[in-house]
């Protein structure tokens, strides 16, 4: 063995290489005094105390907690610029879809990223993910979708890529170029679509740039009926879809997303029942993002309903410049027990298995267990019940990703 993590208070973790849904989210494993051990970037024991084990290096964990990796499924990693001058309108009362109607919002980021270069935006990036891996992240999903042509969406992924490569957090892109209508196509909508059908997801696909495509399904943004097009046209290229449903307004992205084969849909503020009961009949992971609510000053997603329909539930930062300018997993932790009122166990598969499996990591990550990746958190705390209830501090205190202690409490 390479590195053996001894005198574990408590392993809690979730099992298995799937996502965890109903009764089954909150059945996770709580190992006292345990030990795991890592070879070659991989779990190779994770169970008791076994005085026999030894290995190269050993890590004293000083009877503390330690949890999986957590999963970040939702995030709009790279941008330009960021948007702290919205906050003033924000706080007169102007809504989120007003200042993306103004030409603000989304639209504002797009200018920023178009702008700023490819290695500045990977400078930025760097800085973003070692914040992320203080906070305990150890894999992340990134979408485009702040370039809105070609030349800038492809840009914005091969920043992901990069980041992938050179940083130790994992980076799963996603193409979202149906974020928002750019101005050049505010008269011709259907142009757009067309552009990006024709032109940018034939790129993106042949580049492997993405594995998934995500569209922002909303009042005044992508309608069902163009949301519905473009995510099969996606399929055809092999990228899976993601949705951003039903975020303000109930408008059926929940059921579309189950109808065209989402591997999850997002923020479901607005679900509807049905919605919810499609999800759940065709395993549609729902990411929530509490964070979103609590900034955008919105309900938060009926997700002990999600659970209790059968919907396996993640949760996730959403993090971008305009609805959600936080990348703290631990706060997303505590809004899930707080404000959804899911218990510590059902938070923890929501952060790391759930959120894995719906970036189709579940096999590689998002549980300690023998063959997955050596991602592990060991938290400043001797319970799960203590990362849950001191909100606002971080609570990490090293993080080992695919086996490398990446930051030391020591
Ligand atoms: O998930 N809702 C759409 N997209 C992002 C917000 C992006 C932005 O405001 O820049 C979200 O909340
Ligand atoms: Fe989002």
């Amino acid at each position: 063995m390479d590195l053996l993590l001894k005198n574990i208070g408590i392993l809690a973790t979730p099992t298995g290489a799937v996502a965890k849904s109903g009764a089954e989210q909150r059945e996770i494993s709580l190992t006292y005094d345990a030990m795991v051990g890592i070879k070659d970037g991989k779990i190779v024991y994770a169970g008791s105390a076994d005085d026999s084990l030894n290995a190269s290096a050993v890590f004293d964990c000083g009877g503390k907690l330690v949890t999986p990796g957590l999963v970040d499924a939702h995030t709009h990693l790279v941008f330009g610029g960021w948007r702290q001058k919205e906050l003033g309108l924000k706080l007169e009362g102007v809504s989120y879809l007003d200042i993306l109607r103004a030409g603000g919002g989304i639209l504002s980021t797009v200018e920023h990223t178009r702008m700023t270069t490819e290695a500045e935006l990977v400078e930025k990036g760097k800085a973003l993910l070692q914040e992320m891996l203080l906070f305990g992240v150890t894999t992340c999903e990134a979408k485009s979708g702040y370039g809105l042509n070609t030349e800038t969406e492809l840009k914005q992924l091969r920043v992901a890529n990069t980041l992938d490569e050179t940083q130790p957090v994992d980076i799963i892109s996603t193409f979202m170029g149906a974020h928002a209508f750019p101005k050049e196509y505010n008269d011709n909508r259907a142009g757009y679509i067309d552009y990006l059908i024709n032109e940018m997801l034939p790129i993106v696909a042949k580049e492997e740039l993405a594995e998934f495509c995500d569209i922002f399904c909303e009042t005044a943004v992508f309608t069902p009926d163009e949301s519905r097009r473009i995510l099969l046209e996606a399929k055809k290229f092999g990228l899976r879809p993601k949705i951003h449903a039903d975020e303000i307004d109930p408008i059926g992205g929940a059921e579309m997303a189950a109808e065209v084969g989402a591997i999850s849909a997002e923020h479901l503020i607005q679900a509807s029942n049905d919605g919810i009961m499609a999800m759940a009949d065709k395993n549609v992971i729902a990411v929530l993002l509490p964070a979103t609510s609590f900034y955008l000053d919105k309900p938060f997603a009926r997700a002990r309903e999600m659970i209790n329909a059968g919907v396996p539930v993640a949760v996730a930062t959403d993090f971008n410049p305009g609805s959600s300018p936080s990348l703290n997993m631990q706060f997303v932790l505590n809004l899930a027990c707080l404000k959804y009122k899911l218990t510590p166990a059902e938070a923890l598969t929501a952060a790391t298995l759930n959120g894995a499996a719906a970036i189709e990591r579940a096999d590689v990550c998002g549980s300690v267990e023998v063959g997955k990746q050596a991602d592990l958190v060991v938290w400043k705390a001797n319970d799960l019940e203590y990362i849950f209830y001191r909100y606002g501090s971080n609570l990490v205190d090293s993080v080992i990703k695919s086996g490398e202690m990446v930051i030391s409490g020591k």
